[in-house]
């Protein structure tokens, strides 16, 4: 650290700016305050209230997952202790992807300017300060991130979360009857209960005209735990009447707290949506309660009058998907073992988004592409894998993957005692479910590339929103 620190503090002397653009490596680490030149004497609220309205607040407000407001002067001041913790370790805003390594968009992270200004904020007493020429706390729009929708649909029953106080992965259904076949623009996931739910990875199942006559057969709610002997999707009652199984559209919808929607620029991604179908979440991820309580969640719809031009497709690695993982995905109790899944990409494309998935052994997450020429492509990096933040990643343009790479993952699981959310103390034994049926106690190591084909000048197209 001290090469890093006389630095700074020569810049500082000199009357240099050290450049304190994104995360430095060494302070992503450690816990460390990071030293940044150039900082106000005095920090008060004015300085530091940009940066909770901008990070916090999204989650930290009413009706939101975060457990408290962080918007006036007063909510900060009552968490002064933990909101410093939490921003020295970088543990909130949360966001466990490496920024070092990759980059993407919509990134939840604070510059270690921000980290600075807060630490030396609290540090001298968290004084107000002259809050008068503050912009106005910005409104968010009920219900929606993107506006209002063309259609809703809602999940046909309420779930009850019982109050035991564990993690529940649910497997779930939400059938829809539109007017006509039509093209989705955007879908999204909205919560019933924010608190409750965690969060829901969706997929859409779509019916070919007359080919299933009861849509709404089966049950909604599945606890994927509980289902040992049968396969989920037959309760769900998913097949067409014929016996075969109807078109799939994988990982299409994600939600995470905090986290908007996907909207990629017209005619690239979006979907073709079928009159009759249904939305599969095949994790519907409610968080420990303490109380009995409810949660009905919807999906809002975007449609659009233009075909998705270059539809997005999918590559799945590992558990149950296109690549195996090796060695078999078996973590002996008490170990801490390396897996590898290694995939070939059969054309030039054009990556959109990417969705690291392990449960609750998964300790760290690598993936990468190796073109032909051996160079190599980072796409993520997770030092510290949390399991209950599963986000779909977007890159800021679209990244080129020449055909012929490999994209290779190299993933952790710790199921030692030492892993705090190990499920079993003594640890057990933990495997992939070989068939498609999962129960949160089972471990899994996928890695989803959500991808259009390859058009010269891709990399310059933008993804932020
Ligand atoms: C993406 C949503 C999200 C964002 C953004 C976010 N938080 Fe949180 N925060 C949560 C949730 C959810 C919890 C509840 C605990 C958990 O699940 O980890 C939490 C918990 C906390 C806690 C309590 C931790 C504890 O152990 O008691 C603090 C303090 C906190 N956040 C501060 C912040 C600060 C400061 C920021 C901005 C710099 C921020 N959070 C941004 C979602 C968020």
């Amino acid at each position: 650290m001290m090469p890093l620190r006389l630095t700074a503090l020569l810049a500082a002397a000199t009357g240099l700016l050290l450049c304190s653009c994104g995360t430095n490596a060494l302070d992503a680490e450690s816990g460390d305050v990071p030293v940044v030149a150039g900082l106000p004497d005095t920090v008060t609220f004015a300085d530091v209230a940009p940066i909770f309205r901008a990070r916090c607040m999204p989650c930290h407000r009413p009706g939101q997952a975060g457990p408290f407001p962080l918007i006036s002067y007063g909510d900060v001041r009552r968490k002064l202790k933990t909101v410093r913790k939490m921003v020295v370790h970088r543990w909130m805003p949360p966001w466990p992807a490496d920024t070092t390594y990759s980059r993407f968009a919509d990134e939840q992270v604070l510059t270690a300017r921000q980290v600075a200004l807060v630490v030396k904020w609290v540090d001298q007493g968290a004084q107000v300060g002259d809050t008068t020429s503050l912009p106005p706390i910005p409104q968010y729009p009920e219900g929606s991130l993107l506006g209002t929708p063309d259609a809703v649909v809602w999940l046909p029953d309420t779930f009850h979360i019982p109050g035991d106080n564990r993690d529940r992965f649910i497997i779930a259904k939400a059938p829809f009857e539109l007017p006509r076949d039509t093209f989705l623009r955007a879908v999204e996931f909205v919560p019933g209960n924010r608190r409750g739910v965690h969060h829901m990875n969706g997929a859409m199942v779509g019916y070919a005209a007359g080919a299933k006559r009861d849509n709404e057969a089966g049950s909604a709610y599945i606890d994927a735990d509980s289902t040992a002997s049968i396969s989920a999707y037959e309760v769900l009652h998913l097949r067409n009447d014929d016996g075969t199984w109807p078109a799939l559209t994988p990982n299409m919808v994600n939600y995470l707290p905090g986290l908007a929607p996907a909207l990629y620029p017209p005619g690239i991604g979006g979907y073709r949506i079928p009159r009759t179908g249904a939305f599969l979440m095949n994790t519907l991820h409610y968080g420990p309660s303490l109380k009995d309580t409810i949660d009905r969640s919807h999906f809002n719809l975007w449609f659009t009058a233009t075909p998705p031009e270059r539809p997005m497709h999918e590559l799945a690695l590992g558990t149950l998907g296109m690549s195996p993982v090796v060695p078999v995905l078996i973590i002996p109790a008490d170990s801490v073992k390396t897996f590898t899944t290694a995939l070939t990409v059969p054309k030039d494309i054009s990556v959109l988004s990417i969705n690291p998935h392990m449960h609750l052994l998964g300790k760290s997450f690598l993936a990468f592409a190796v073109t032909p020429g051996r160079d190599t492509i980072p796409m993520i990096r997770i030092k510290d894998w949390d399991f209950r933040w599963q986000y779909a990643y977007t890159f800021r343009h679209m990244l080129h993957i020449p055909k012929g790479s490999v994209i290779k993952v190299v993933a952790v699981f710790d199921n030692t005692k030492a892993n705090r959310n190990n499920p079993y103390d003594p640890p057990r034994t933990a495997r992939e479910p070989l068939t498609g049926h999962m129960r949160t106690t089972d471990e899994m190591l996928q890695f989803f590339v959500n991808y259009v084909d390859y058009r010269a000048g891709d990399e310059a197209i933008s993804l932020g929103q």
